[in-house]
């Protein structure tokens, strides 16, 4: 266990009297100062190559928390097998007005409307350059900046840009707080999309698996036009899934109301439902990674057996602190055990064989 991880407990109550940005803030700044904790024992049974990436175990921090390059080191360190920077937009831009992120914590949840707050692809790309290759797996997740009207031209920028220093990429169409980001998701400006933003990655000298990251919110139409866009267009993977704009039922009813993407405890239902109909539909072609209200070892592993490679979390942190990677990664061995499975990779997609 962490130092970070011991105190949470007796941290998390001032925390929460912050304003939950302020306290973001604080934990990363926490975080980039603290990477020489030691990594957990490792567990051989939870390794997988994938795209030709040695990951140590399925556990990754998703998209958002370490937007800038910040600390991705110190959640190395944590335990989790890798991490996702971003979203990254080309141009830097200060997103929407505060407040703009929200705890629900009734209901283990967050709500937030940041847009795409970031500090542009040029400063990005200074903090990854002096990453030593080789030390923890590193994806970068693009964005496109507010402003810009040709959507591909911003993912064609980022692709050049920091794709020479990413191990993967990922084309995030699908955060609900960027007004029309989300309509990219439909099938002939998807394909486009896909095509422009591949052969910018195809341009690189080595070339990183590019992923797509979509919403939970699709209609079953477009479900299916993604699964057929993805292997059509030579896709690597899937990203599955961003915040909801769905309001299920929540105990918060009153910061229920907040504009934006809610993510957490009530995401993990819908979020694993749709990974699971992207498999079949992908025919476990693709490898996906599973995102959305992971909470657990329990949690991780059924987005694992509805087809998940790969498990990503962010909101589950906030009231479960640091630790959170260390105690799923220690949880998911002897949950392959009990059902008879040698290694991961052999979980992956088991229910529905
Ligand atoms: C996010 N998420 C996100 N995703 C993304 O692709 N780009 C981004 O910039 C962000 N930013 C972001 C900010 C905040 C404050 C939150 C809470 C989330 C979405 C995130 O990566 C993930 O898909 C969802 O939060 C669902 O997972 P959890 O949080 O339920 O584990």
């Amino acid at each position: 266990m962490t130092c970070l991880d011991s105190l949470y407990p007796f941290l998390r109550p001032a925390l929460f009297h912050l304003d939950a940005e302020n306290a973001h803030r604080l934990a990363v700044r926490a975080l980039a100062v603290h990477s020489t904790v030691r990594r957990g024992p490792v567990d051989t049974r939870l390794a997988q190559r994938l795209w030709s990436l040695d990951f140590p175990n399925p556990i990754g921090l998703a998209a958002g928390f370490d937007k800038n390059a910040e600390c991705y080191r110190g959640a190395l360190c944590l335990g989790f097998g890798f991490v996702e920077i971003g979203s990254v937009t080309p141009r830097p831009q200060s997103g929407n007005p505060r407040p703009r992120l929200f705890r629900l914590v009734a209901d283990r949840a967050v709500i937030n409307r940041m847009g795409f707050n970031n500090d542009g692809m040029e400063a990005v790309a200074t903090r990854l350059a002096t990453r030593e290759r080789g030390a923890g797996i590193v994806g970068v997740n693009l964005g496109k900046n507010k402003e810009t009207e040709d959507a591909a031209a911003d993912y064609e920028l980022g692709v050049a840009h920091l794709g020479p220093l990413a191990d993967y990429l990922v084309i995030n169409v699908s955060s609900p707080n960027t007004p029309g980001l989300r309509a990219l998701q439909g099938k002939e400006k998807l394909a486009e999309l896909i095509r422009r933003t591949r052969a910018a990655r195809d341009a690189l000298p080595k070339r990183p698996p590019l992923l797509l990251k979509i919403a939970p919110d699709l209609t079953e139409d477009d479900q299916r036009d993604i699964a057929l866009v993805a292997l059509d267009e030579g896709l690597d993977g899937l990203i599955i899934s961003n915040t909801t704009i769905a309001r299920p039922p929540l105990a918060c009813s009153d910061l229920a109301k907040e504009t934006g993407g809610l993510s957490g405890a009530p995401l993990l239902q819908p979020s694993t439902a749709l990974l699971g109909r992207m498999y079949r539909l992908t025919e476990g072609r693709l490898p996906l990674i599973g995102v959305g209200g992971v909470a657990s070892a329990a949690d991780a592993y059924a987005k694992i057996r509805a087809g998940a490679s790969l498990v990503q979390i962010y909101s589950a942190m906030v009231y479960e602190g640091p630790g959170l990677a260390a105690r799923i990664i220690a949880g998911l061995g002897p949950l392959l055990s009990a059902d008879g499975f040698a290694r991961v990779t052999d979980a992956v997609g088991a229910d529905h064989r």
